[in-house]
């Protein structure tokens, strides 16, 4: 029998404010016909006055652990991945921690920009695993609109705001394919490609929060080969073949991205998760968000397989392979 952690649980939460592109087209010189071209996102939201990253997050971990029937009680670890925390320090997840009256167990966050969901999940599955934590909270919620350069119109149209969440819990199995949980994980970092996609501010450097900068180009042949490459590396290091995939829900940049990563794999239109013609790019959220979506609306079922695959600034790509 071997340890492994199970998604009990998913919730998540989104800004009330929506913006079309066309609400967009009326402050930058942009388009509604070139944004849905280049990108597939149609409108997104974005968070208000008083609408923070712990507000959403916290939105997002009432729902998992409501629909997981399990009390705050039983959470002996927090993991939040996000790029806009509330404040430099101490982490977000000690806020959520408080505001949902834990007392005991830890709580930090991951930074891994649009990866940081998948990279939370590996490092809760692997405290699960080695049993430091039995119930977890993993996180993923952002307020990316408040690093946008407004008057960029490469990058304002492509981000939104909002949180997901999902519940873990320890459970011993056989160890098999076909048990139910988190089958495996697969991280990477090239900070080599640093300023490829980046913020131009920070506490060490600017004393500023900054702007998003990025080479979109080189972000987009970067992210369909590293992409399609740690899906694969998913894909066998479970020994089976794309076409038992039921589910690809992965992070949502750009509708080209994922449909040029799908073909790769040959993961047909029907199995993707999309969520990024209504929440454009929201980063570490996009991945619990969409899986949220999903679950709720009955696709996805007790005892499918879900590949989840993401890519974001450093670089840093991964992947995680889940048994519904
Ligand atoms: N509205 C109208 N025109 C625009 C806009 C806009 N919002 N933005 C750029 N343009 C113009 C450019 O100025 C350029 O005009 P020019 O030819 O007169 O110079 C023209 O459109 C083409 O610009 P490109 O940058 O070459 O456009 P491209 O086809 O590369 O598309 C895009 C840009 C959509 C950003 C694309 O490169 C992309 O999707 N890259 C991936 C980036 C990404 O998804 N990042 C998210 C974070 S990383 C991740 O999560 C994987």
């Amino acid at each position: 029998m071997i340890t492994r952690s199970l998604i009990v649980g998913c919730g998540a939460s989104l800004p009330q404010r929506r913006v079309t592109n066309f609400d967009l087209a009326k402050r930058v010189d942009t388009s509604d016909d070139w944004v849905v071209q280049r990108t597939g996102i149609r409108s997104r939201h974005i968070a208000s006055e008083g609408e923070t990253t712990s507000s959403l997050a916290l939105a997002a971990a009432r729902q998992a652990l409501e629909r997981s029937a399990i009390g705050p009680e039983s959470i002996d670890l927090i993991v939040l991945a996000t790029t806009t925390p509330d404040h430099t320090f101490p982490a977000t997840a000690t806020r959520l921690q408080a505001e949902l009256g834990i007392r005991h167990g830890m709580a930090f966050d991951v930074q891994a920009v649009c990866s940081g969901f998948v990279f939370a999940l590996a490092v809760a599955d692997n405290f699960l695993r080695l049993g430091q934590a039995r119930t977890a909270l993993v996180i993923g919620a952002e307020t990316f609109s408040r690093l946008l350069d407004w008057t960029d119109r490469t990058t304002c149209v492509l981000f939104g705001d909002g949180a997901g969440a999902v519940v873990l819990q320890a459970v011993e199995g056989a160890g098999s394919v076909d048990d139910r949980g988190v089958l495996s994980t697969h991280l990477h970092s090239d900070g080599t490609q640093y300023h490829q996609l980046w913020v131009d501010g920070g506490p060490s450097t600017t004393q500023t929060t900054g702007h998003v900068r990025m080479h979109g180009k080189e972000v987009f042949r970067h992210a369909v080969t590293r992409l399609s490459q740690v899906a694969e590396e998913a894909i066998a290091a479970n020994g089976i073949n794309a076409d038992r995939i039921d589910w690809l829900v992965p992070h949502q940049a750009n509708f080209r991205i994922i449909d040029a990563t799908a073909r790769k794999l040959g993961i047909p239109a029907e199995r993707i998760v999309l969520t990024v013609d209504r929440h454009g790019n929201t980063s570490a959220a996009s991945i619990p968000l969409a899986l949220n979506e999903a679950v709720t609306d009955g696709r996805i079922k007790r005892g499918d397989l879900i590949l989840m695959e993401a890519m974001g600034g450093g670089f840093t790509w991964a992947s995680s392979l889940v048994r519904w």
